[in-house]
């Protein structure tokens, strides 16, 4: 099993390129199912959650080439297999974006209910609240959801109980080939989903409204084949930013859109960073202290749950005491009890950890245990004194493509073994 290797204290130059969003990139995958015709998708990261999705694809009977430039083009001629089986839902749960252009496209959708994850339960109920709104039957039985429209799916109006991003865009896809309007209230705001519509839309989908919480879906009878770009992953980009803030280097994070991360540069500048964005790239400078801020994570707008595990990290180089709150997932503070094990001063309480900086940081064997998990332990590992051991990088590897050779081309020591 592979494991990173990190010496710590090295100081980073240079810069830093963010890959496609894994998040935008999946949905995106799914949404080649509402469509006989070729979809060419452009920036698709080379991660294991892309390679499972595309796995998932060609069970279901879509036709999968992949580019080493990263496009993927995909055909769906025929779904000759309507189900997303449990051996593909158990390792990503994002397998449940199926569910929607399945049931559209054909009438039939078979996808194993998910279960829970080292961050909390992920239930999909509210995917398969929406689907019964467009005129699906749903039951589930021996572990699978089975949804059935023989005769298409009917607009409606669907009020999400709360905000859920993969909902938003399963039933976004869904209604995208229902009869009649569909309007999605409470929807998510992501960029991800943002981009999502861009992608149907040039596929011949009629969709206003994405960004915001009302999504409003004139049905059309078919869609066709397109080409689309995938945005850069600000998730990714967040996590090289910090990376760059914490080892108190000067480096440029490039190819991303920093309008994306607003709510983490405002906390940034907050705790005394000094970074200046562009359109395209964020550069940070030295700082000569970083004081400690209180986050809590909410939906986008909101500071990103996907960010929080990367923040604690720098919470704990940082002056003072922060109070980190994790309102999305319940089980995500999983990394806690390993930044300990490098000499982090964190308690959790219920949904919030209360981080006491700075601490002076030894390198340690540490255990991944989820992906961004993973990532708060890279941070950590690159400014602890001496060498980190991180086993099971696996969790990183479905959803950072090539961190180690791009921190390593920009000075850190780490590597692969
Ligand atoms: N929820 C329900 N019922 C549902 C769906 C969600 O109760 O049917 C709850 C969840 O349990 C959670 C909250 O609603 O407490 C929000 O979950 P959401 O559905 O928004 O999460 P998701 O769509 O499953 C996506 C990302 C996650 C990211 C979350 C929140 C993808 C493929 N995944 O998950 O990304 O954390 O939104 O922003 O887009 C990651 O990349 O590491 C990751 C976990």
């Amino acid at each position: 099993m592979d494991k990173f290797r990190i010496i710590g204290r090295q100081s980073l130059a240079g810069t830093l390129p963010v890959s496609g969003s894994k998040n935008s990139s999946l949905p995106a995958i799914a949404a080649c199912l509402l469509t006989a015709e070729p979809v060419t998708l452009h920036r698709v990261p080379q991660v294991r959650d892309i390679a499972t999705m595309l796995k998932l694809l060609e069970f279901n009977g879509a036709t999968v080439e992949r580019f080493p430039n990263g496009s993927v083009r995909i055909e769906a001629k025929t779904i000759t297999n309507p189900e997303a089986p449990y051996e593909i839902v158990k390792t990503m749960r994002a397998s449940s974006l199926v569910l929607g252009p399945l049931a559209a496209r054909t009438g039939t959708a078979r996808v194993s209910v998910p279960g829970g994850c080292s961050i909390g339960a992920r239930p999909i109920n509210l995917h398969i609240n929406g689907l019964e709104h467009l005129g699906a039957t749903v039951h589930q039985e021996h572990g699978n959801i089975e949804a059935s429209a023989p005769n298409g799916l009917h607009g409606n109006t669907v009020h999400f109980e709360r905000i859920t991003v993969t909902g938003t865009e399963d039933l976004m896809m869904a209604a995208a080939l229902a009869k009649g309007t569909t309007v999605l209230e409470n929807a998510a705001r992501e960029p991800e989903v943002v981009d999502l519509a861009e992608l149907l839309t040039k596929m011949g989908a009629q969709i206003s409204g994405a960004g915001t919480s009302r999504i409003v879906i004139e049905g059309v009878k078919q869609l066709h084949g397109a080409e689309h770009t995938i945005i850069p992953d600000r998730i990714e980009a967040g996590t090289l930013l910090i990376a760059g803030i914490m080892t108190n280097s000067e480096v440029t994070v490039t190819d991303c859109i920093p309008e994306h991360f607003t709510a983490l540069l405002n906390k940034l500048r907050q705790a005394g960073a000094r970074i200046d964005a562009s359109d395209t790239a964020v550069q940070t400078r030295p700082s000569s202290r970083l004081r400690s801020v209180d986050m809590t994570t909410e939906e986008h707008p909101g500071f990103a749950t996907d960010l929080q595990a990367q923040f604690m990290a720098l919470m704990t180089v940082s002056s003072g005491i922060s109070f980190i709150t994790e309102n999305i997932f319940e089980n995500r503070f999983m990394h806690v009890p390993e930044l300990a094990r490098m000499g982090a001063n964190i308690r959790i309480e219920g949904r919030q950890a209360i981080v006491a900086g700075p601490s002076d940081l030894t390198g340690a064997q540490v255990m991944c245990s989820d992906l961004r998990a993973s990532a708060s332990l890279v941070l950590t590992a690159l400014v602890a004194r001496g060498e980190s051991i991180l086993d099971r990088v696996y969790h990183m590897d479905r959803g950072y493509e090539r961190i180690e050779a791009k921190l390593a081309a920009a000075g850190a020591h780490i590597e692969r073994i």
